[in-house]
């Protein structure tokens, strides 16, 4: 019951039970969207044997289980089946490449297709008898070679794909080429490489237009695109991301930005070995990453699981071309109910108003804030740029400055000893202004032995014409935020325990002394979605 697990889910993706990790191989292929992700068929924890689960959905929202798609089995994968990914071929064949954790413990890349093309499910998966397709490179570390991508098609008539990897502590993403997507070369240079960053995992490299919010199908590629390589470092455990310029006639990638420790990221919170897949539907592409647990490995076995999926976000080039944006996606509408709104609401400093009339343990909430007067901005101190996160955690949400913190208390308990503000702080740094998005969760639970990390970044936003915007949904044990539209995003899991299921409130608070003015806010609760329950979808409603 809910109460005995007041942190299950309503609308984000989770098994029943047991350990999840990455997405894997999400795709589209004849009217059905499918989830694969890392699976622990035994238990809460992560296993030496890991599997590949399987899902689909009509809508992205409600999930129909089936049976593991990839058990390790084979000499080529019969210690795990690891991570990868969907690649739909000429005449609508899908197939997968994934790691093998093979029986002399070296990582090595397989491929899988489905059983029957005409099964609408895709529910059995064939490994191919051929497999490892690549095997590890020379001179590199047998756990250090993983995750290979959805493949890219070029003019040449050569699939492209890359694989995770690193040679003395520099990320390596190599570059693989294959004319019939079973004999694989290895290119010369890899696609990229960064000294000092460790392995690569879960790499994602694709096309989105320089010009507008639409997805791109992974093989195109003209002047009219850009190329995303986005990579998880693993001693970070962060999915980090470069834009850039790829040519495949030189077999190059020319990264704009740089990949250090305070590049761009997906997300400031807790979101790693995300993968994207091109959405023909709807034409946009699509994003899920595995968000872990923030408790301890005594409470996952109590709780009998341990894993979450992001709630799948769209993802574009910003105007600007140098971060992309993201954005939930619109399917969570269907699961809107109880909206309420509030128009041009002043919130003095030092003042609180509650939301009511949703259940504010399963939200999606919009709020924006328009600010006057900014001249009485605080003034920047420069070191607090370097390390946004840490300003965050030193300025909590209890910390009065003048405009801001401003924002919304998810998941706040009746009397406030339990809450997670997810707020802004506005500064004046030489004559121009800088917003600072945090996502504070030192009071997100009374209980002890939890991550209650802070996190935090700016928002490129410029609050002497536009209005700072805030979207959270709120799903009893994860937040998901976007500010400025979807320009800096953070997800935080909390674990409270009074402010749960019907007694969990939320309110828009100013802990600055400058009043500040609710534009706009609109709320409203999401349902339950179905996902993962075993029974059949009625089809009378
Ligand atoms: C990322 C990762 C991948 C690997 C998989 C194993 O979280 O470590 O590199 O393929 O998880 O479950």
């Amino acid at each position: 019951s809910s109460s005995e697990q007041p942190y299950r889910t309503a609308f984000h993706f989770q098994p029943p039970q047991n350990w999840m990790n990455d997405p894997n191989g999400p795709m589209y292929y004849n009217g059905v969207y499918h989830l694969f992700y890392q699976y622990n068929p035994t238990g809460p924890l992560f296993s030496d044997h890991m599997h590949w689960a399987h899902s689909v959905s009509y809508d992205l929202i409600n999930w129909i289980p089936l049976d593991l798609a990839l058990s390790p089995t084979k000499s080529f994968d019969n210690i795990s089946c690891w991570s990868g990914s969907a690649t739909i071929l000429p005449g609508n064949k899908p197939v997968m490449l994934y790691t093998g954790i093979d029986s002399e413990n070296r990582q090595v890349q397989n491929m899988a297709v489905p059983k029957d093309l005409s099964d609408p499910y895709l529910k059995e998966w064939v490994k191919y008898t051929g497999n490892p397709v690549i095997n590890l490179p020379d001179g590199i570390q047998p756990d250090d070679f993983r995750d290979p991508t959805t493949a890219w098609l070029a003019e040449d008539g050569k699939w492209r794909i890359i694989v995770g990897s690193q040679k003395d502590k520099m990320g390596i993403a190599f570059l693989y080429q294959s004319e019939d997507f079973i004999n694989w070369t290895k290119f010369d240079s890899p696609l990229h490489k960064v000294a000092g960053t460790g392995i690569w995992e879960c790499p994602d490299f694709f096309p989105v237009w320089i010009d507008n919010k639409k997805g791109v199908d992974t093989s195109v590629m003209n002047l009219r695109v850009k190329h995303v390589l986005k990579v998880g470092l693993f001693d970070y455990a962060k999915d980090f991301y470069m834009i850039g310029n790829y040519s495949p006639e030189k077999e190059n990638y020319v990264p704009q930005n740089e990949l250090t420790p305070s590049t761009l990221r997906y997300d400031y919170g807790k979101y790693y070995a995300s993968k994207s897949f091109f959405d023909p539907v709807k034409n946009r592409r699509i994003l899920m990453a595995w968000v872990n647990e923030s408790d301890s490995e005594a409470d996952d076995i109590a709780k009998g699981w341990s894993g979450l999926q992001s709630f799948p976000r769209s993802l574009w080039l910003d105007q600007n071309q140098k971060q992309l944006v993201q954005w939930p996606i619109e399917e969570i509408e269907m699961l809107h109910e109880n909206k309420v709104s509030i128009l041009d609401k002043k919130l003095e400093g030092g003042s609180l108003h509650e939301v009511v009339g949703i259940t504010a343990s399963q939200a999606d909430v919009k709020i924006s804030f328009k600010l006057s007067n900014l001249e009485e901005a605080e003034e920047l101190d420069p070191s607090w740029i370097e390390d946004p996160q840490l300003t965050c955690s030193k300025k909590d949400a209890s910390n009065k400055g003048k405009f801001g913190p401003f924002g919304l208390l998810a998941l706040a308990s009746n009397d406030l000893t339990e809450q997670t503000a997810i707020f802004f702080r506005v500064f004046k740094n030489n004559g121009r202004y800088i917003v600072l998005m945090c996502s504070d969760q030192s009071r997100s639970s009374t209980k002890n032995g939890i991550d209650k990390t802070s996190y935090g970044s700016f928002v490129d936003i410029n609050p002497q014409q536009d209005e700072i915007s805030l979207r959270t949904l709120i799903d009893h044990s994860i937040i998901e935020s976007f500010g400025g539209g979807g320009k800096t995003c953070i997800t935080a899991r909390v674990y409270p325990t009074l402010a749960i299921g019907k007694e969990a409130r939320l309110f828009a608070f100013n802990n600055g002394t400058e009043s500040v003015v609710i534009s706009e806010l609109s709320a409203w609760s999401v349902k339950k979605a179905l996902i993962n329950v075993k029974k059949t979808i009625s089809c009378t409603d």
